[in-house]
């Protein structure tokens, strides 16, 4: 059953993103990716980072789940491009929360997903660039 997207439950900015994601798709030039699934309902999402110079330049998302974590996914993606990497891996899921505009209660825990995803796509990153260094 399609979930209710009542402004009284979801801000204005949350259904803009989930109705309109930026940022949605594969990348077929990412240098780093994370694929990540939320322990508490199953919900998936696969990120895409690409990094310039230390600088993330773009990313992308494709996601398996709710509006909420469809919503952060999006607002991830604007909030990541042009941070250098220790500024992405600073954000929190409070921050991507805060970017839609904050989560009812109830979905909180949706916003773990895009925090887990930049955490474990840099890592990845990190890992695999110092390992040809
Ligand atoms: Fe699963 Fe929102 S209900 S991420």
């Amino acid at each position: 059953m399609a979930e209710s997207l009542s402004p009284e439950v979801y801000s204005a900015v949350l259904i803009d993103h989930f109705q309109s994601p930026r940022n949605a798709g594969a990348m077929v030039d990412a240098d780093a990716e994370a694929f990540v699934t939320n322990p508490v309902c199953g919900d998936s999402l696969r990120l895409f980072l690409k990094i310039e110079g230390g600088r993330i330049a773009r990313a992308s998302f494709l996601s398996s789940g709710c509006p909420a974590s469809i919503a952060t996914s999006s607002a991830a993606t604007e909030l990541l491009a042009g941070r250098d990497l220790a500024s992405a891996e600073a954000l929190t899921r409070d921050d991507y929360a805060a970017a839609v505009g904050g989560l009812p209660t109830a979905k909180v825990h949706c916003s773990v997903l895009a925090a887990a995803a930049v955490h474990q796509a840099i890592e990845a990153w990190r890992a695999r660039t110092s390992a040809h260094a």
